[in-house]
């Protein structure tokens, strides 16, 4: 056996997050860690590679007991890992980043071409046509993540832990990574794979083990399963099938319903070009597009985030400002960015603080929410979004992933705000909290909420939004709705020849 652990446990006041666990990696297989969002995943991770202590059980890499006590410990074990954010240096060059701490020198000194060499060697065999000298931050995060991996396994080369190494990659760039992940497993490594998107774990993993409260459930061959029984290991539970009850209320006709606010000529120079939207009272629109297409820097300047130059946006009573995200949020808009480690978290706060962030800034921080309203909010949110924490005031950076983006989520549930832009509101969130999240979706608007929804997953789209806006190029290109918003439809729309006369310029 590669790697095999024993009774693993380790707790954190007031949460055992890791009770008594087995988990065994061979050589040569790429094995899926499964779980609801705080099943304990990452801290099984952590504890393997040296960034948290156990409190008891033993690791065993070939047979040998192992203690690492940092993550550079660890890799030097030859246990290797890359996390969904890229922890590499963007304003090296790709060199530097695949060299550093062991960079070639001669008299002391760098050597600059040896050291481009042997990285163009560690990079030999991934099929990746780049230039090694120019800045990493120049190329798309999954050649990115793929220079990460290269670095990892250069530097360990047995085991290989991913955790969530997809969440942001579009479907081209999965698959690049994926060819890459089977030839390492072919040439023998022991791949660990955490991911949410249970079709990527059929596709690429040979066995799962599934976590639940701590708890090793089962490992399974993945061949041997089906989705339904996987679900009900990960949940304890039988999935309510909420989604495909909800596609059902799905508006066609949103647009003739009361105007809610109307954005004119909204665009930025080099950003997204200008473009017109009117939404609706209670419609929820989608925005579909390639990575790089303009749909993050949409929503950020309709909150502000960007300054548009020109346009205009009214409502019903006149102008409406959204020049900076504070004035948007007077105006009643709300914004649950996708990148929540940078944007959305303040992590020293705790989960009651994080949850009342936005309502305070709605109401002006002169008038402070009671102490008395916010451990009610606090309260309702923890249990609407099943947010899994020991109580209202642990810090939220000590959360797992999952569970703070469902606290960015409810920050702007409880502010309640008129116009609510949601960018990927499921990254990360397991499959029970996601029917849940759309459900909560549809509950809102039904109360005359408006929501635009950003999405990678199609299927999300179409099973929440009552229309769908396609963006490429940087240009709102197309929109669908009612019953023509299909997969098939939407790919047609992003795929669409640019020089095609029938393209047609800011959809409304
Ligand atoms: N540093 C910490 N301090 C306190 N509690 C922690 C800490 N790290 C993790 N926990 C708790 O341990 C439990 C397991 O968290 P973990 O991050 O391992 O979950 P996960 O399975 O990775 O979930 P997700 O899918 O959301 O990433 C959670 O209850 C979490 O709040
Ligand atoms: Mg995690």
């Amino acid at each position: 056996m590669l790697l095999s652990i024993r009774n693993l446990s380790k707790s954190f006041p007031g949460t055992l997050a890791l009770d008594d666990v087995d988990f065994e990696l061979r050589a040569g297989e790429v094995h899926a860690l499964l779980g609801e969002n705080g099943a304990g995943k990452s801290t099984l991770i952590k504890c393997l590679t040296g960034a948290y202590r156990r409190d008891s059980g033993e690791i065993r890499l070939e047979g040998n007991p192992i203690s690492p006590a940092s993550t550079s410990e660890a890799q030097e074990l030859g246990i290797g890992t890359v996390y969904q954010e890229v922890n590499l240096l963007p304003n090296l060059t790709v060199a530097q980043n695949l060299t550093f701490g062991r960079e070639p020198r001669r008299f002391g000194l760098v050597d600059g071409r040896a050291q481009r060499k042997m990285a163009q060697e560690m990079l030999s065999g991934y099929n990746l046509d780049i230039d090694v000298g120019r800045d990493l931050g120049a190329y798309s995060v999954a050649i990115q993540q793929i220079v990460a991996i290269a670095r990892a396994v250069a530097l360990s080369g047995k085991v290989l832990i991913l955790d969530e190494p997809t969440a942001s990659l579009d479907a081209a760039e999965v698959r690049m990574l994926f060819d890459v992940v089977r030839d390492l497993r072919d040439q023998g490594l022991g791949i660990v794979f955490v991911s949410h998107f249970l079709d990527q774990v059929f596709e690429i993993c040979d066995r799962l083990t599934v976590l639940r409260n701590g708890r090793k459930i089962t490992t399974e061959v993945v061949a041997d399963l089906d989705r339904l029984t996987l679900i009900e290991h990960m949940l304890g539970r039988e999935l309510e099938e909420a989604t495909e009850h909800e596609a059902a209320q799905k508006d066609p006709h949103s647009r003739s319903r009361p105007e809610l606010l109307r954005f004119e000529g909204i665009g930025r120079d080099g950003v997204v070009e200008p473009f017109d939207m009117t939404v609706h009272k209670g419609e929820v629109i989608g925005l579909a597009g390639l990575l790089g297409s303009g749909r993050t820097e949409s929503a950020e300047l309709m909150f502000g985030v960007r300054a548009s130059q020109g346009g205009r946006t009214r409502d019903a009573d006149g102008p409406v400002a959204h020049g900076n995200p504070r004035e948007a949020i007077q105006s009643g808009f709300g914004f649950a960015p996708e990148d929540r480690k940078t944007d959305g978290i303040v992590a020293d706060l705790s989960v009651r603080e994080n949850i009342i962030l936005a309502l305070q800034a709605h109401r002006g921080w002169t008038r402070p929410i009671p102490r008395s309203e916010q451990n009610r909010l606090a309260d309702e949110y923890i249990a609407k979004l099943d947010i899994r924490t020991s109580d209202a005031e642990k810090a939220i950076g000590d959360l797992s992933g999952g569970n703070q983006q469902k606290v960015v989520l409810a920050r702007w549930l409880a502010m309640n705000p008129r116009f609510l832009i949601l960018d990927e509101p499921t990254r990360g969130i397991d499959v029970g909290a996601h029917a849940e999240i759309l459900r909560l979706i549809h509950e809102m608007t039904g109360q005359g909420m408006a929501v635009l929804v950003i999405s990678s997953e199609f299927d999300e789209l179409i099973a929440v939004a009552d229309r769908v806006i396609v963006l490429r190029d940087r240009r709102h290109t197309g929109e669908l709705s009612g019953s023509d918003v299909t997969s098939d439809a939407i790919v047609r729309e992003i795929a669409r020849d640019d020089a095609d006369p029938r393209t047609q310029r800011g959809a409304a």
